[in-house]
């Protein structure tokens, strides 16, 4: 099913985050991570007994696009329970791609608590084009 509006994208975060991985916080995360050429990548938190691997629900979503291909992206969908705001390092990792891209967060029952902008998370980031000169 094509995802046309943002109601989809919470939803296909919601199936996502049931694949969540989390036996040591038990904090459900799932994000859908929308491509600017329409396609929709899942993901969720994968947790590890050494903690430092765990990985977010949003860089699992994004991954699996940039690793198939895309590197453009018009918006993410994450939810939790508290409808929790994405982390430094996924805010980070996503404006390596699309600073514009919207950011839509709800929690597990779908109900959207905060629509705005990576731009707006992630105010004078520091982005590729701070490398632009490089020799
Ligand atoms: N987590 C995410 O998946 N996304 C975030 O942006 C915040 C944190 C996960 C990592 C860990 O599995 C759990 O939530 C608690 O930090």
């Amino acid at each position: 099913m094509p995802v046309t509006n943002d109601s989809q994208l919470v939803e296909a975060a919601i199936q996502a985050s049931e694949q969540a991985y989390i036996p040591y916080s038990n904090y459900r995360v799932g994000a859908a991570l929308l491509t600017a050429s329409g396609q929709v990548y899942g993901g969720c938190n994968i947790e590890s007994v050494s903690f430092t691997p765990t990985v977010c629900a949003e860089r699992t979503a994004l991954y699996k696009a940039v690793s198939e291909g895309h590197r453009d992206f018009a918006a993410i969908a994450v939810v939790t329970r508290d409808a929790g705001s994405p982390c430094g390092v996924c805010r980070q990792m996503m404006y390596e791609f699309s600073p514009e891209m919207r950011v839509i967060l709800a929690d597990l029952e779908g109900r959207v608590q905060l629509t705005t902008t990576l731009d707006a998370l992630l105010p004078h980031g520091f982005g590729p084009s701070n490398l632009d000169n490089a020799s």
